[in-house]
This record gives structure tokens, sequence and C-alpha cells, in this order.
């Protein structure tokens, strides 16, 4: 198990091939798909079997983003109760959370606001948290309409996507639009002096970008 050494877009001295490294996070309920989430973003493959993740684990993926490279170092938490402890020690020093729930599971629907509130606990007032509805290639089998995975996340703050690891369906956007408002709320930070992050000032400050309409599941 490696340790996160990730401070808010804080450049690392020793290696000279990224501007900023972001710490994200993927959580929610054992079996929602987060693992095959990740693999889908950073191996572009996607297996049916589950192997249930035990503790932690981490991909890194660089991605050029808002004229800067980003490097991404994307922790894979087990949704598994018994692993709570260990999981929720990796929440501080995140950048960004993807929360996931299976829109054929109504339990894990359910269970959005207790992680919203583990993130609250245990993160930083600044992370940045998108809504994930994943499996929405098995549109049959759903219990959880688009429309309450919406209103959940307007009522939570958060942006939200409905998504497929199998079908490969908004999960690049996913990371991109989280990797986006964390550069968003980068630059408001910089620019009001938070100094949380004036760490980061060194380098230039992010530009801007507008907010890409929104994409909701397509299938
Ligand atoms: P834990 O590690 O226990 O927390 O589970 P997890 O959230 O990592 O779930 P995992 O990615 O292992 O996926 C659970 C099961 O759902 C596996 O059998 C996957 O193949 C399947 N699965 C994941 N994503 C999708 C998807 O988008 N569509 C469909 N149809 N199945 C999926
Ligand atoms: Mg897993």
């Amino acid at each position: 198990m490696a340790s996160a050494t990730a401070t808010y877009g804080q450049k690392e001295s020793s290696d000279q091939n990224f501007d900023y490294m972001f710490k994200i996070l993927i959580i929610g309920n054992s079996s929602v798909g987060k693992t095959s989430f990740l693999f889908r973003y950073a191996d572009d493959s996607f297996t049916p079997a589950f192997v249930s993740t035990v503790g932690i684990d981490f991909k890194v993926k660089t991605i050029y983003r808002n004229d800067k490279r980003i490097k991404l170092q994307i922790w894979d938490t087990a949704g598994q109760e018994r692993y709570r402890t260990i999981t929720t020690a990796y929440y501080r020093g995140a950048m960004g959370f993807i929360l996931m729930y299976d829109i054929t599971n109504e339990d894990s629907f359910n269970a959005v606001q207790d992680w919203s509130t583990q993130i609250k606990t245990y993160s930083w007032d600044n992370a940045q948290v998108l809504l994930v509805g994943n499996k929405c290639d098995m549109e049959d089998e759903r219990v959880v309409s688009a429309d309450r995975g919406r209103q959940l996340s307007e009522h939570l703050g958060f942006e939200f996507f409905e998504a497929s690891a199998k079908d490969n369906i908004n999960v690049k956007q996913t990371f991109e639009r989280l990797v986006d408002i964390i550069c968003e709320k980068m630059s408001e930070s910089l620019d009001a002096g938070d100094p949380a992050v004036t760490g980061a000032k060194q380098g230039p400050q992010l530009t801007e970008q507008p907010a890409p309409p929104h994409q909701d599941c397509a299938c």
C-alpha cells in the first residue's frame, strides 16, 4: 500500500513531468462498480467478474487539461463496511470524490447521504464531489430514475452524471469534469488568497473554463 503525498495543487519538485497532482477518491457501496470505473478510465478494460476490493488501492494517470499536465492519483476504496476505518483515513488531502451508486440497486442510492456525511466528516472542506449513477447500461433493471439522482445531487450540492463502466459511457467525462471543478475551485481560492492553497501559487494561475453542458446518460 503506497502513501499519498497529495497537497492541494502542489507541484512536486522531484518530478517535472506534471504541473499539478490531484488526489481523487472513488467511494460508495460495495459492488456499485468503483473498481470497474477506475479500470475503464485508466486501462480501458472491463471484466464482468466481481472481485470485491480489499482495503484500498490506487492508479495514476496523467492528463492534459486547462493547459496543464495534471497527474491524477485515483484511490479506489472498498465499499464493504468492515474496511471503513481504513478507507476514511485516506479522505484527508483528497481534492475530489466520485461518490457512486448503482442505478439498479436502491440500497446503494439510499446510502449516498451517509457517504456524503462521511466526506464532510473526514475530508477537507474544499473537496469537490461528483455523484455518479453507474450501470446505466442496465436499463431493464433500473430502480433509480435519472430524475431522482439529479434531485439528490442538487440537494447535496454535487454535480451529477449517469455512467456505465461496462459500455464506457461518461467515464472520461466524469473524471474530466471533476478535474475542471477542482481547477476552478483552486483558481478561486488563489484569487481569494486562501492560505490553504497558496503553496500552489508558484505556478501560473489556471484559467477558468465555462462548465460544459450537463451530460446525463444517453442510454
Ligand atoms: P467493492 O470493491 O466491493 O467496493 O465493489 P466495487 O464498487 O469496486 O464494484 P466492482 O467494480 O467490483 O463491480 C461489481 C460488479 O458490477 C462486477 O461484476 C462488475 O463487472 C459489475 N459492473 C461494474 N460496472 C458496471 C457497469 O457499468 N455495468 C454493468 N452491467 N456491470 C457493471
Ligand atoms: Mg472494488
